[in-house]
């Protein structure tokens, strides 16, 4: 008891230094936004709207028609690594549900999709020279195909986090070089059977993930727990990974494809707990250069960020080490490196408070250590869904501008966006994804005001599908998947409904139509929820869907209609039956 009392004055008094600087805080001279307006206008013509998925994440057929195994499918298939013991094996089963998934981007009138590729299904020990899958290359060509009858533009990511198992075991993965040579024939590959279709090319998604939670917390595949220095030589590794395969469409491919070669880097906003303290703005910097900067800056400007090399040499040192525990690019690799990226993605999701936070180096080595800070988060903002993902737009623009002041204004496509939620039942009507969205939107749409060059936005994800560590219990998907019908049926929350209105009035026409957006989506998926329990669909699924509707009045209402009522009823047909029958007694 006495030892909480000093924990717990000490985060209320947390709390409350939080609070007192957010309401002192002032906007970053480049951005001059007040936080709470909206901003009526429209995107550039032209711009691109599309959803994403990926290969692992929606597939399903993890061992079909020769495709070979990926380190996911075995870590999915040990127990206790995936929430529930899930696993991708049939997952949405989009493998088998192309035609039926482009007629729902087609509704939603998307102009791209993104999806990924999966290495093993085409080259199923991950080395070209072993053997080629041809029914894997044919599955992704009728995809390609058909999105292009279909107007979509295809932009294809290389590597969604889904290795050859055979490169895990016999080299170790991202650990090792020889990954660049192997993952360069296998984009090559995919140049030279789907470029004349593709223009646009992402060869990794999110390496930051691959590198922190692969290598360094081992929650995702592989696995390891190489702490404070294996994420450091993965993402080493797959840079000059990236680079290669950059050159060899540049050298090979570009003056025939004419397409562009990027990479989806995902990066979440830092902001200074308090603004006016410059270790506070030095940590925050810290933050969002240990996160986006850590990727993009060597391939805009040839090497890591120079306060990532400052505090990784100094903490090596301290701890005794004879050099960084960070990986150097030798001049040749450094200009090799640098330029080669055509287009940036960017993942983005959410936002932190960052504050500074010493972490002596003899308490043992991790990535998470060497930025020596510390993360908060805002009680009021909304999370609906994953733990770590907090609604707050305005963090959004401001890591746009990052970006666009870092790199020299790059072509940007936003290449994940989106919220989760965290029920294991069926809740069509997502406002809160309906809010996330358009708030998100806009302040993509007022960076872009700002000057910042977004081509395009994908919202993360069409469906509902495997999350990784989390399995299948974070829905992302604006469509719904009943993944406990074999069938795998898609619904569409009210979010398509919003969504849709976004696209095709190009952005925010006014207010009143904008708000009446929302009422037009909420009632179309109420309704859908009344099919459903009228019977439209299998009386099974809908007995799933009414049971979970989580407003409790509706609940109240539902018990009220479709068990008092009918059963009141009975009884009072019974009790007339035994009335009659002895009153007819009494006559005779
Ligand atoms: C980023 C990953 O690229 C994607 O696969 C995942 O679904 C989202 N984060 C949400 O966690």
């Amino acid at each position: 008891m006495l030892t909480m009392l000093p924990r717990c004055v000490l985060t209320l008094c947390h709390v409350l230094v939080l609070v007192l600087c957010l309401s002192a805080a002032e906007d970053f001279d480049w951005t001059k936004n007040d936080r709470g307006s909206f901003y009526y206008g429209s995107f550039p013509t032209g711009f691109s709207w599309g959803a994403g998925s990926s290969a692992y994440q929606t597939e399903g057929a993890w061992d079909k028609d020769g495709k070979g195994i990926s380190i996911w499918d075995v870590f999915s298939h040990k127990k206790g690594k995936v929430a529930f013991n899930d696993t991708g094996d049939s997952s949405c089963d989009g493998y088998y549900k192309v035609k039926e998934d482009i007629a729902l981007m087609k509704d939603l009138k998307l102009n791209h999709y993104r999806f990924s590729i999966s290495w093993p299904r085409i080259i199923p020990t991950g080395i070209k020279s072993d053997h080629i899958n041809e029914r894997g290359l044919k599955y992704y060509d009728n995809l390609i195909d058909l999105l292009l009858e279909n107007k979509i533009t295809p932009i294809v990511t290389l590597y969604h986090w889904d290795l050859p198992q055979v490169l895990q075991e016999k080299y170790g993965g991202w650990q090792n070089i020889s990954m660049v040579n192997y993952f360069n024939d296998y984009a090559n590959l995919c140049f030279e059977r789907f470029g004349n279709r593709v223009k646009y090319w992402i060869t990794f998604n999110n390496p930051w993930s691959i590198a922190v939670e692969g290598y360094e917390t081992g929650e995702h595949a592989p696995g390891l727990r190489l702490k404070g220095t294996g994420a450091y030589r993965a993402a080493h590794n797959m840079i000059k990974a990236h680079a290669k395969v950059w050159h060899t469409y540049d050298t090979q491919w570009r003056n025939k494809q004419k397409g562009f070669i990027g990479i989806s880097l995902s990066g979440d906003w830092g902001e200074p707990v308090d603004l006016t303290n410059q270790k506070d703005i030095e940590a925050a910097e810290r933050y969002v250069q240990f996160y986006l900067g850590w990727f993009a800056t060597p391939l805009f400007h040839g090497d890591y960020p120079q306060v990532m090399k400052d505090y990784i040499g100094r903490k090596s040192a301290q701890q005794g080490l004879g050099s960084s525990r960070l990986p150097t690019f030798s001049p040749q690799e450094k200009s090799y490196i640098k330029g080669t990226c055509d287009f940036l993605g960017i993942g983005h999701f959410t936002t932190r408070y960052i504050t500074q936070k010493n972490f002596p180096a003899n308490r043992g080595n991790s990535y998470f250590t060497d930025r020596d800070l510390a993360e908060l988060v805002d009680p009021r903002w909304p999370d609906p869904g994953s733990e770590w993902l907090y609604s707050v737009p305005w963090g959004f623009r401001r890591l746009l501008n990052f970006v666009k002041t870092q790199y020299g204004n790059p072509m940007i496509y936003i290449t994940e966006n989106g919220v989760s939620e965290k029920m294991m039942c069926t809740e069509l009507c997502d406002d809160w994804r309906i809010q996330y969205y358009k708030d998100y939107i806009n302040e993509m749409l007022k960076a872009i005001k700002d000057g910042v060059n977004v081509k395009g936005y994908t919202a993360w994800s069409l469906l509902d599908k495997f999350e990784w560590d989390e399995g299948y219990s974070e829905r992302f998907g604006l469509y719904y998947v009943d993944f406990r019908n074999k069938n795998k049926p898609r619904y569409p929350k009210a979010s398509v409904h919003y969504y849709k209105r976004i696209i095709s009035s190009n952005g925010f026409p006014n207010q009143r139509e904008v708000e009446s957006w929302k009422r037009k989506a909420t009632e179309t998926c109420s309704s859908s929820n009344q099919l459903l329990a009228a019977g439209q669909y299998s009386s099974a699924q809908a007995f799933r869907l009414c049971l979970c509707v989580s407003d409790p009045l509706t609940s109240h209402m539902e018990m009220v209609t479709e068990i008092v009522v009918p059963t009141v009823c009975t009884l009072c047909i019974l009790l007339s039956a035994v009335f009659l029958m002895f009153l007819l007694r009494r006559r005779n």
